[in-house]
């Protein structure tokens, strides 16, 4: 494994049919499962590892999220990686005003909860490909919302590069897995598995015809069962998958998106309607 700190030497040596795997390190298996995918299809695979300033809230936790590159190298370097690109800030914002901003499907739900927060994702991401140029860049499921601005980014802006979303990791008791898990306090963990059990009972209510009505109901009784339980409810939607807009009775493709705190810890989760 190679560790590269700046564009130019991740420039020079991009080569071959690269995959490209971004991500803020405090690697779990999802990540690795991210990694794998990629080593199977590419000749060199990239993983970059930034904490990236611009995509966290002013009271939001970049100082304290965890980081620990030396096990992030040894994890990357089991799964196949060539290279992690690991940049500083100053090297990946120096003097850097450009923004990209996607309208529309960066606008609700995480949008609408943290303001600024796509322009910093889609901003870094766009960096990330224009650096280190993959064929393919490869992003995990969890972050719906986040995969439907990179492809709509990607889309809009011609940008030369295929796009793969892998299925979300989740631990045996269905929590979806996220570097943000160890903030959890014990008592919290054992209510986390919740989030996936009101999606997966909504998700196989909604793969029936049901009306506006009985749609509404079921979104509200998963909502109040969560409030129930601790959690502090940010969102419970039915959306379309593409467009992240919300939709009033259910189709095949749609997805079921949350957003929940348990005590300081936010925890999102989605599942797709078969
Ligand atoms: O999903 C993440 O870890 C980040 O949002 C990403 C895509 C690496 C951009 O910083």
């Amino acid at each position: 494994l190679r560790i590269v700190r700046t564009v130019a030497e991740m420039r020079a040596v991009s080569r071959g049919r690269v995959g490209l795997v971004p991500t803020m390190g405090a690697f779990h298996e999802g990540h690795i499962s991210l990694m794998r995918e990629a080593r199977k299809e590419s000749d060199l695979v990239v993983c970059s590892l930034f904490v990236n300033p611009t995509q966290f809230g002013p009271n939001e936790d970049f100082k304290r999220y965890p980081r620990n590159e030396d096990r992030d190298a040894l994890m990357a370097e089991e799964a196949g990686v060539d290279i992690l690109f690991a940049p500083s800030v100053d090297e990946m914002y120096n003097d850097s005003s450009a923004i990209v901003t996607v309208p529309g499907v960066s606008e609700l739900w995480e949008g609408a909860q943290r303001p600024g927060h796509f322009d910093g994702v889609a901003t870094v991401v766009c960096k990330l490909l224009n650096i280190a140029s993959p064929d393919v860049a490869y992003f995990g499921l969890k972050d719906l919302q986040q995969c439907a601005v990179i492809r709509r980014m990607v889309k809009n802006l011609f940008m030369p590069v295929g796009l793969k979303f892998c299925p979300t990791l989740r631990e045996a008791d269905g929590v979806a897995m996220s570097s943000r898990n160890v903030y959890l306090s014990a008592a919290d963990r054992s209510r986390a598995p919740l989030i996936h059990r009101e999606l997966e009972r909504c998700a196989s209510i909604f793969r029936s015809r049901l009306t506006v009505e009985q749609t509404l109901k079921e979104i509200t009784q998963s909502k109040a069962v969560l409030a129930d339980n601790c959690f502090s409810v940010n969102y419970f939607a039915l959306v379309d998958t593409d467009s992240m807009q919300p939709r009033d009775t259910p189709i095949k493709g749609d997805s079921i998106i949350v957003a929940a705190r348990l005590g300081t810890t936010r925890l999102i989760d989605n599942i797709q309607i078969s």
